[in-house]
Order: structure tokens, then C-alpha cells, then sequence
């Protein structure tokens, strides 16, 4: 009976020790204490779990449906070191969100809907953030602006690694990346970039490495490849965009050539556009290919070319009229024999009436008849 009642006491005890154990994980997660990992993958989850383990580490809370997120989603998770939010529906992210994640060295909110990003929305005390992945996070074209406002408001001046990519980005507002500082890689890859303007990568003297490619980049001018060689230790990438091989990219092209240690995949620059260039390597295209190299010399061989013309209409029509002249000989002839006998025939007049005014006889005739 004693023995019984003990062994109930061993058991509730056990039962306690095993749910409080179990309480430690939320449901819909998976934690290992060993691995210091909580996973809570595709759950339908609609809000971050709480009682999220201390000894975290590594946090995935992925593929479920959060729309928001805030500073008390994440209250005593000192040791997380590495977050992944990713492919959820995160359309908002509220100032301070991270702020209490003093480890926080690895963020990942890859493919979600940020419409609305708070100026300090990736504040974090320790400075100790590396890695931002936004990969495919943005909602649309226009929270480029929001997230401009925050990582110029945010303390990330030690951000090694941004990833950008997929975000249907047209341009980047100049100075977007001014406070990252210390920014080593940025991936622009697959978005829409027409074009790099000046100050558009201001601040970033210790990037590494700048991936450019799958954008909608038909030439850099001037004011981009200055922007470009402000650059001067990254290694960059800009394969697969449109580039259209018109007058437009003579100073790219030329660029490209001195600056074949800096772009990685300059053999896999070609045009895009036009089709008679198309696949055309960007090493190779030159003053002969694009026919605009210095214009003044082209005015003057269009100029010295209407010329020639010129002189040969001239000589044609000249031709012409000897030919013409040559078949009316005939008729010609007849009509100078004419004029030469009419002449001949007015000439006889004159020499006869000549004849008879200077007569000294018939003068005479005529005075003594006055007289
Ligand atoms: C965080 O990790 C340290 C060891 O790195 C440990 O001493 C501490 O207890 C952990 N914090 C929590 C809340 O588990
Ligand atoms: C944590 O993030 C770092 C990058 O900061 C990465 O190298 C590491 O593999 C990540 N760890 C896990 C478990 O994902
Ligand atoms: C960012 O996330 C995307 C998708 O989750 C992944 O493919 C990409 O490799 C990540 N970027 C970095 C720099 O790890
Ligand atoms: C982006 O989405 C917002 C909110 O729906 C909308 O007001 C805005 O016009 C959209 N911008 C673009 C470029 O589509
Ligand atoms: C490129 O971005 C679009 C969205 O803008 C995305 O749907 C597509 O999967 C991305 N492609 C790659 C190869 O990442
Ligand atoms: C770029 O902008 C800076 C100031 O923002 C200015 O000093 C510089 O002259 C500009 N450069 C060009 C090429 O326009
Ligand atoms: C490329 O540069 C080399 C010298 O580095 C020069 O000889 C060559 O003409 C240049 N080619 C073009 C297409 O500008
Ligand atoms: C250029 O290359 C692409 C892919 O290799 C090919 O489909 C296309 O026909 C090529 N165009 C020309 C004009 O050679």
C-alpha cells in the first residue's frame, strides 16, 4: 500500500519532469537541445511561437503563414545566433524587431511580402548582424523606399553580406547602401536595374563582391562606370543583361577592356541587341562594328562622297548632251548651211548697197540735180 503510493509519487514526479521537458518545445516545432536548433517548418503557424527554448541557437520558422512581426516576438532569445523567417507572408516588420537578439549574427526573410519596413526595423544592439537575406522579400518596386529609410536608420554599418535578389528592382535610390559600411558582398542578381547612377553605391569602399547579373542593363555610361571604379576591390558580375551594342556602349566596351580583372564573366558579355550583333562578344565590338566612332570624320566622307556623285551626274548629263548633239549632226549641219547662206545673203546687201553710196559718179548725179 506505502510501496504503491510511493511508486504514484516517482510516477507524477517523472510525468511533471517529462511535460515540463516537453513545454520547453512549442508545439508545431521541432527542438533539439544538442544541436541548440528549433525548427518549426511549414505548421500553418500564424504568429512566432512562444516559449521558444533559451539555449536556441539556430531558429527556423519557415514556410508558414506570419504577416507581421514585432519587438515582443523575440524577448529573451539572447543566443540565437542564425534566424530564418523565410517564405512566410511577412508584410510588415516593426521598428526594433531584432533588438533584443544580441547574438543575432545570420537573418533570412527570403520570399515574403514586405510592403511596410520601419525605419528601424533592423536596429540591433551588438552590431554583431553579418548576413541580411531579402532575397525575393520585397512586396513590390515600391518598398525599395521603405528599406532605403531603414538600412540608413538601422545600426548596420557592420553587415557583411545583403542579398537583394529577385525583388523586380527598376533603380536604386543614390545612397541606399551610404551607412553599410562595411559591407563586403551585395546581390542584386534578377531584378529590373535599367541603370547605375551617381552615388547609387556610395559607401561601399570594402565591397567584394557585386553581383549584377539577370537585369535589365543595356550599357553603363559615364556617370555608371565611374560609379563602378569607385568600387576599386570588388569583383563584379554583370552576365545576362540586354546589352545593346549601339554607340551607346563604345565607352562600356572599352571600359570592359581595360578592366578585365575586375568583371568576372567578361567573356560572357555579348549583345543583346541588335540582332545582326547579337551573341557578339563585348571585347570584340569596336569602332568598325558599331560605325560611330568619331563623327566629324563621318560628315566629311559623307560630305567628299556627295562630292563624287556629283561630278559624276554632271559628267553623265554632259554626255548626254554630245550624245544628243551627235545624232542631230545632220540636222544641225542644214541649219548652219542656212544661217550661213542667210548671213551670206544679208552680207551681199549690205556690200551692194555699199557699192552704190560709195559710187563718186552717182553721188555726183545726184548734187548737180539739186543744184
Ligand atoms: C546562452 O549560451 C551560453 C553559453 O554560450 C549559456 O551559458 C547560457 O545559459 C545560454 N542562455 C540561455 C538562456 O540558455
Ligand atoms: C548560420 O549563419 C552562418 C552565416 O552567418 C552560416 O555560415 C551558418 O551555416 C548558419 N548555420 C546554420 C545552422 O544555418
Ligand atoms: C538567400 O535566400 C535565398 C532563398 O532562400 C537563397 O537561395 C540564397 O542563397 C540566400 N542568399 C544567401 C547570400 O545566402
Ligand atoms: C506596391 O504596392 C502598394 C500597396 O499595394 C501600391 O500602393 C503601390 O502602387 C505598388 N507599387 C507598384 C510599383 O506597383
Ligand atoms: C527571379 O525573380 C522572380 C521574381 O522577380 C522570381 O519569380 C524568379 O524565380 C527568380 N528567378 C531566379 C532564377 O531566382
Ligand atoms: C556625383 O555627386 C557628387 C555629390 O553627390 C558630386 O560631387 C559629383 O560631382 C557627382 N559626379 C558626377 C559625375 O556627376
Ligand atoms: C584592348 O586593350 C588592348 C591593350 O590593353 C588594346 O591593344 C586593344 O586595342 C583594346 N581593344 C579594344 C577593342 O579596345
Ligand atoms: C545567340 O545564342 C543563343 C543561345 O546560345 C541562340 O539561341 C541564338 O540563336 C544566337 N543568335 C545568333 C544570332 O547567333
Amino acid at each position: 500500500m506505502f510501496a504503491t503510493a510511493q511508486g504514484a509519487v516517482v510516477l507524477g514526479l517523472l510525468c511533471g519532469v517529462l511535460s515540463a521537458g516537453a513545454s520547453l518545445c512549442p508545439s508545431g516545432c521541432e527542438c533539439s537541445e544538442a544541436a541548440l536548433t528549433v525548427k518549426c517548418v511549414s505548421k500553418d503557424l500564424r504568429d512566432i511561437p512562444t516559449r521558444i527554448p533559451g539555449y536556441t541557437r539556430n531558429l527556423f520558422i519557415i514556410g508558414n503563414h506570419i504577416r507581421e512581426i514585432g519587438p515582443e516576438a523575440f524577448q529573451g532569445l539572447d543566443n540565437v545566433t542564425n534566424l530564418s523567417l523565410s517564405n512566410n507572408r511577412i508584410s510588415e516588420v516593426k521598428s526594433n524587431t531584432f533588438f533584443s537578439l544580441r547574438s543575432l549574427r545570420s537573418l533570412d526573410l527570403s520570399n515574403n511580402q514586405l510592403a511596410v519596413i520601419h525605419p528601424e526595423a533592423f536596429s540591433v544592439q551588438s552590431r554583431m548582424l553579418r548576413e541580411l537575406n531579402l532575397s525575393l522579400a520585397l512586396y513590390n518596386h515600391s518598398s525599395i523606399m521603405d528599406l532605403a529609410t531603414s538600412l540608413r536608420w538601422s545600426t548596420l554599418s557592420d553587415l557583411q553580406g545583403l542579398d537583394l535578389s529577385s525583388n523586380g528592382l527598376v533603380y536604386l535610390p543614390p545612397g541606399i547602401f551610404c551607412h553599410l559600411t562595411g559591407l563586403r558582398r551585395l546581390q542584386l542578381a534578377n531584378n529590373s536595374i535599367v541603370s547605375i547612377h551617381n552615388g547609387t553605391f556610395t559607401g561601399l569602399d570594402h565591397l567584394q563582391d557585386l553581383d549584377l547579373t539577370h537585369n535589365a542593363l543595356r550599357t553603363f555610361r559615364e556617370e555608371a562606370l565611374k560609379e563602378l571604379d569607385l568600387l576599386r576591390s570588388a569583383r563584379l558580375h554583370l552576365a545576362e543583361n540586354p546589352f545593346t551594342c549601339t554607340c551607346d556602349i563604345e565607352s562600356f566596351a572599352a571600359w570592359l577592356n581595360n578592366s578585365r580583372a575586375k568583371v568576372m564573366d567578361t567573356d560572357h558579355l555579348t549583345c543583346v541587341f541588335p540582332i545582326t550583333l547579337q551573341n557578339t562578344s563585348l571585347l570584340s565590338v569596336g569602332e568598325v562594328e558599331l560605325g560611330c566612332h568619331k563623327t566629324g570624320d563621318g560628315d566629311n566622307l559623307a560630305l567628299q562622297t556627295s562630292y563624287v556623285f556629283l561630278g559624276l551626274v554632271l559628267g553623265f548629263v554632259g554626255l548626254m548632251f554630245l550624245f544628243v548633239l551627235y545624232l542631230n549632226r545632220k540636222g544641225i549641219k542644214k541649219r548652219i548651211y542656212d544661217m550661213r547662206d542667210a548671213c551670206r545673203e544679208v552680207w551681199e546687201g549690205y556690200h551692194y548697197r555699199y557699192e552704190i553710196d560709195s559710187d563718186p559718179r552717182l553721188s555726183q548725179v545726184s548734187t548737180s540735180a539739186d543744184v
